[in-house]
């Protein structure tokens, strides 16, 4: 039997939404998965095993060719720059990506907070605005509430965190799904299988009237 596709799997908030999407289009998806720490779970017909990866992580594993596929955000795609193939849009996990503040945005300390350093800093490239990028790992909204930063570029998906914090939207950056990608190699060399796993996973998504 040829060896099984490994697919990257981004654990946390996008998996529940991802794993259902497989079981709709008609593919096996592992008990384990939801249930067991273990990293790496193979399906019962040797087709596929899955790793489940840090999600910020996704698109090493994928250019290093440690997995042939990956799932992730399109914010953790742009921000990592990684030389991969977009096969898919899944049409899940959709938020944007959106530069915050208080509502009246005054350049005070022209610093702007993000988890997403990139991404800000080319978005702010292409106004021709000079700032100073604060790379924060989490809880980004704090920064312009307590004068680390004017703004934040943050994902915004429901708007709840900036309503409770008294922040809002100044500008939509990017709409942001999430994305199913491909090695090049393993591209070139499995074609046929990743294509016909794509086929069965876009019939899916749009059945969901996702994308
Ligand atoms: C994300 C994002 C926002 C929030 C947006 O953070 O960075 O803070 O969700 O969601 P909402 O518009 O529905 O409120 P996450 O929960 O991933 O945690 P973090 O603050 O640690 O990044």
């Amino acid at each position: 039997m040829a060896e099984p596709l490994t697919i990257a799997l981004s654990k946390g908030r996008i998996l529940a939404e991802t794993l259902s999407l497989w079981r709709e289009a008609g593919l096996e998806v592992p008990e384990e998965i939801d249930e067991s720490r273990k990293l790496i779970i193979p399906t019962r017909d040797g087709t596929i095993r899955f790793v489940l990866a840090k999600p910020v992580d996704v698109p090493t594993y994928v250019e290093y060719g440690a997995a042939d596929l990956g799932i992730a955000g399109k914010d953790v795609l742009m921000e990592a720059g990684r030389d991969l193939y977009e096969l898919l849009d899944l049409g899940i996990g959709r938020c944007r990506m959106c530069l915050c503040g208080l509502p009246q945005l005054e350049w005070r300390t022209h610093r702007v907070a993000s988890k997403y350093p990139r991404i800000a800093t080319d978005y702010f490239r292409t106004l021709g605005r000079q700032v100073e990028i604060v790379h924060l790992n989490g809880s980004v909204e704090l920064a312009p509430l307590v004068g680390l930063a004017d703004a934040i570029v943050d994902l915004v998906e429901t708007g709840r965190t900036l309503r409770e914090n008294g922040l809002v939207i100044h500008d939509e950056i990017a709409p942001i799904t999430t994305r199913v990608v491909a090695n090049r190699m393993s591209f070139r060399l499995k074609g046929a299988r990743i294509e016909s796993l794509c086929e069965r996973l876009r019939a899916a998504a749009n059945k969901g009237e996702r994308v």
